[in-house]
């Protein structure tokens, strides 16, 4: 089996308004294997949702190569794309994408069933996340964080293989953020994904195998003795 998760190569984009045209990824390449975390660090406005989105297929690159699982971009339809989003690649959104019409506990549910899991394990991520008791409330009726720790359980309930986390854990205080590294960490271990990790939390970044920084539109080594 090949374990290059992601291989890119020189990607671009560019987001065109009216007024102008903004390069926002220059260049960019990147290298994530299977049973390895990467972290992305890089000031707001320098691009770490739009790479992920071009990961996860929901943007197109305007040049470079890209190779998802071993294929190549400019060969994945749109519903190649949305399977890989069913099935195998989980992107945690920052503002969370929970259904806002299902619980929690429904929420978790589907995203599984989208997977094509009939067994998973909701409950015991809603109580390492602790999060137990916001099961049958939906997702208006939960603080932020609880909002973020029930978009982690939705991901990882449908057993990723790559996972694309946008600062997974940038609503919660700093005891609770503690519960959600373990998540990816033993998914990495146990079940050899792939996690790209936007974050500003040291301690997370610090766990993980790579620190990259996106400045001016391409990923940097991050000097790991410099301080956030
Ligand atoms: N749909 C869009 N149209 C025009 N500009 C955009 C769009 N999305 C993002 N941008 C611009 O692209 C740059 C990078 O955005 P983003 O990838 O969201 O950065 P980050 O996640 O690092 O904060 C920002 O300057 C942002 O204003
Ligand atoms: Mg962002």
């Amino acid at each position: 089996m090949d374990h290059t998760l992601i291989q890119a190569k020189d990607l671009c984009r560019s987001y065109r308004t009216d007024r102008e045209s903004i390069r926002v990824l220059d260049g960019l390449s990147l290298e994530l294997l299977r049973g390895q975390a990467v972290a992305v660090i890089g000031p707001s406005g320098s691009g770490k949702s739009t790479l992920l989105n071009l990961l996860n297929g929901l943007l197109c690159p305007d040049s470079g190569q890209l190779q998802v699982f071993g294929r190549e971009q400019s060969e994945l339809t749109e519903a190649d794309w949305a399977e890989l989003r069913r099935t195998r690649i989980a992107t945690l959104f920052q503002d969370g994408n929970l259904i806002p019409t299902l619980t929690v506990a429904r929420n978790i549910a589907f995203r599984a069933g989208l997977a094509g899991l009939e067994a998973y394990e909701g409950d015991a991520l809603l109580e390492q996340l602790d999060i137990t008791d916001t099961a049958h409330r939906y997702p208006d009726q939960l603080s932020g964080g609880q909002r973020q720790r029930a978009a982690l359980a939705c991901a990882f309930a449908m057993q990723p293989q790559l996972i694309l986390a946008d600062e997974p854990t940038g609503s919660l205080d700093q005891a609770t953020a503690k519960r959600v590294s373990p998540l990816f960490f033993d998914a990495i271990r146990e079940r050899n994904v792939g996690a790209l990790i936007v974050t500003h939390n040291p301690e997370l970044a610090r766990s993980c195998d790579r620190i990259l920084e996106l400045r001016e539109g391409a990923l940097h080594p991050w000097d790991s003795a410099a301080s956030f």
